[in-house]
């Protein structure tokens, strides 16, 4: 049983590590050998480097440690159990010498770097369940907390826990929420009888046992608690957080029944206020993975699937932060099939559909590039159709979409979008790779190789600055990996000048748009490559944008809490349920009473003066306390896990000889697999969790999506 991981270390530096292993279960026992590889030259060549830590195993679990700061640290957990323990090999120089140091316990979980310092680490000891913590990357260790079941670092360099005060880690509802902002030398206990808890955006996210789970959401790192203002919630729901940035947090509330399908409240700024925001939202329960994405390089767009009235699947996306959604268009040179297209209007004919039989390929973009495109995969037609999925790409957000390749591709971008790759999703050895220099438009093919590959993933370092992409896979014999590497550099004859550059205004192919560009309350205007120019963006490429403000208009509102839009309105108008029902609600401890017309600003709107409609909170200076409006509702806290990471997980059995799976996620330690690149995903992790300096305007944190916690399963 073998895999492989891989990892970026650094950035520009063009290193990359990857560790196979190869783990025989023996009864109790496990047995295994990893091996070491490094390569400088961005996978073109490799060197077996496995003397460097002594030829000591490496549990598949661990994996490449690779700090998120670029500095080159990298940090390898060996298992030296014949000699009775662990052995850490820390390296400071992009993997290139490792200095040994012995653990004085059992790690149970990788160690957790702080993305604001990455001299310091964390992670839980094994059975006993203690948080350890080292400030001198890793040669010194101390206990600094006991019976610790989950761990997350938080923003500004304090560290989030939960512990047990009666009980196990599973007696959930029982734990207690502490927090310290110096290491572990002093601790506030922020919350008891927690469930669990979730760090995103600025938010801390907390379900606490108050007779039923209830949300609780805290905007000031768990000092002051405010319990979720849902409007018409009942029994037997779940509540999942899809996604948590800077300014507010997207909720889908599980309609009742078993339906599948639920409705998406948007919050306030405080996380506190919810209004409705989509209903039929497709929530696939199945796998830990919903369809709600973040689309482009632009603010506040998102897309996600609805399962319509007729039980067709549809992809729609707001523009917007979830004000207003509407379909997708449907793709320009597709062949709808033309059987359901006559008798269903063509606007429903695009879905993309992510769910989990799709386990190859990543989505959409690779987050914080500097590139405008999205690519995703789907199916015109509707979701019963068993055609493959095609690959399509969007140049202006995900206004409208392009049919780039017919059936099933892996992608990636490359040069800031200047440049796409793919190569065919097959069970067949594979020689070609596709290029294409003008956003999809006409691809070209490439001959990478004489002798085909059975082609098991495809990467680029982080960032799609590259021009370097490496596919993976074996020949025949199965005995070795192969790794091929394609610059594209020369393809690229000449640097982009100014003149290979075109002004675009963002969001100027809304049709409804009355003050065009408009969005979120401002307009941008980027200087993007020409797409009939075939030359080198380079690694230093930066959008080039202008942001103007925009007058207020109705569509830089949400409706408020207790209203809703109905379709193709752009109005607000009061929910039946709620009408005649005062609006109260407990805030910081007392109850505040809302009055309003239906209209609220959507958080991190820019806009000013024009449409200006009343609101007011009014403090009834009444006591409250949060369990006294608790809405007695069953409360789930159903973490959604999105990676933009390929997983791969390759199995190969002895016996029959050789049997490839690439597969997203790991099958419950059923097959010893391993995640493919755990570190980036680490890495990644981190960042969500604190996000509190990252560039709210460009860099929102997309990828704020929970993952269930591995150390986590771990402990069940
Ligand atoms: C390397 O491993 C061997 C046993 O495999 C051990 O005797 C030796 O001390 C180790 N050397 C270092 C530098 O860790
Ligand atoms: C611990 O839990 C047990 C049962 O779960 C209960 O009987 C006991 O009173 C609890 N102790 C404390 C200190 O809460
Ligand atoms: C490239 O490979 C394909 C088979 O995959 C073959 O048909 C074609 O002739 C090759 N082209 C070149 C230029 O070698
Ligand atoms: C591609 O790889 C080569 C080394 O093999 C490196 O010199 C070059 O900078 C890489 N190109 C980019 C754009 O990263
Ligand atoms: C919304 O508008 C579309 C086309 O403009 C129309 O087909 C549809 O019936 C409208 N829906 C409602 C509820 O009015």
């Amino acid at each position: 049983m073998g895999s492989l991981s891989l990892a970026w270390v650094g950035d520009k530096s063009g290193v990359v590590l990857v560790l196979t292993t190869f783990q025989v279960p023996f009864f109790l026992m496990r047995f295994g050998q990893s091996n070491l590889y490094r390569s400088e030259d961005y996978g073109k060549t490799f060197k077996d480097v496995t003397h460097v830590i002594n030829h000591t195993f490496i549990q598949t679990e661990f994996g490449i440690a690779i700090s998120p700061d670029h500095s080159g640290k990298v940090i390898l957990t060996g298992d030296v159990s014949e000699y009775g323990g662990f052995r850490l090999f820390r390296s400071r120089d992009f993997g290139l010498t490792f200095e040994p140091t012995d653990l004085p316990f059992v790690p149970l979980i990788q160690m957790l770097y702080n993305p604001r310092d990455c001299n310091t680490l964390l992670t839980l000891s094994f059975t006993v369940l203690d948080l350890w913590l080292s400030e001198d990357f890793g040669a010194t260790w101390r206990k600094i907390h006991k019976s610790v079941c989950l761990v997350r670092w938080g923003p500004r360099n304090s560290i989030y826990f939960t512990t047990i005060t009666n009980g196990t880690c599973n007696d959930k509802g029982m734990l207690d929420l502490k927090k310290t902002i110096d290491y572990g030398k002093t601790f506030r206990t922020v919350a008891s009888r927690v469930y669990s808890f979730v760090l995103g955006g600025k938010f801390v996210f907390s379900s606490i046992m108050t007779g039923a789970r209830v949300i609780h959401i805290s905007v000031d790192g768990g000092e002051h608690w405010n319990i979720a203002q849902l409007p018409a919630v009942d029994h037997q729901r779940f509540y999942s957080i899809l996604t948590a940035n800077e300014d507010m947090i997207f909720m889908h509330v599980d309609d009742p029944g078993d339906s599948g399908v639920g409705t998406i409240y948007v919050s306030d700024d405080r996380g506190t206020v919810f209004s409705k925001s989509l209903e039929r939202h497709l929530y696939t329960t199945t796998g830990s993975e919903t369809d709600f994405t973040a689309v482009s390089s632009l603010k506040g767009v998102y897309m996600t699937s609805i399962l319509t009235e007729d039980g067709t699947l549809e992809t729609v996306i707001t523009y917007d932060q979830g004000a207003k959604w509407q379909p997708l268009r449907r793709p320009q040179n597709s062949n709808c099939d033309t059987e359901t297209s006559t008798n269903r209007p063509n606007r429903r004919c695009l879905s993309f559909f992510h769910s989990a039989n799709f386990t190859y390929m990543p989505r959409t973009a690779p987050r914080h590039t500097a590139s405008l495109l999205s690519l995703s995969t789907g199916s015109v037609g509707d979701s019963e159709s068993s055609l493959p999925p095609d690959v399509f790409v969007s140049d202006d957000g995900g206004y409208s979409w392009l049919q780039a390749l017919k059936g099933p591709h892996h992608y990636a971008i490359l040069d800031s979008g200047g440049l796409l790759v793919a190569v065919e999703h097959t069970d067949l050895p594979i020689n070609q790779i596709k290029f294409s220099t003008d956003e999809g438009q006409c691809w070209h093919t490439f001959n990478f190789t004489n002798d085909p590959l059975y082609f098991s993933g495809m990467d680029s370092e982080p960032g799609a600055r590259s021009t370097n992409v490496s596919l993976w896979g074996h020949r025949n014999d199965h005995t070795k990996w192969v790794v091929i590497t394609v610059d594209f550099r020369k393809l690229l004859t000449r640097d982009c000048e100014y003149r290979d550059y075109e002004e675009w205004l963002a969001h100027s192919a809304d049709p409804s748009g009355s003050n065009i560009g408009c969005v979120m309350g401002y307009k941008e205007t980027f200087l993007r490559l020409r797409k009939d120019s075939v030359c080198w963006n380079g690694r230093d490429f930066a959008v080039t944008k202008k942001q103007t403000r925009c007058p207020c208009s109705v569509a830089d509102y949400y409706c408020d809490f207790g209203y809703y839009r109905p379709e193709n309105s752009s109005e607000c108008v009061e929910q039946e349920e709620m009408i005649s029902r005062a609006l109260e609600f407990c805030l910081n401890g007392t109850t505040e009473q809302l009055q309003t017309t239906g209209y609220r600003k959507i958080p991190g709107n820019q806009c000013e003066g024009g449409f200006q409609p009343e609101r007011k909170e009014i403090d009834l200076q009444r006591l409250c306390t949060s369990d006294a409006l608790l809405p007695k509702t069953q409360v789930s806290f159903s973490y959604t896990a999105i990676t933009v990471v390929v997983v791969m997980a390759i199995l190969l059995m002895s016996a029959i000889a050789g049997v490839w799976l690439v597969k997203k996620y790991v099958c419950g330690g059923r097959f010893l697999v391993h995640r493919y690149s755990v570190m980036r995903e680490q890495v990644e992790a981190n960042k969500i969790e604190g996000v509190d300096d990252v560039d709210t305007n460009y860099m929102e944190t997309e990828k704020t999506h929970f993952n269930d916690d591995s150390d986590q399963d771990l402990l069940e």
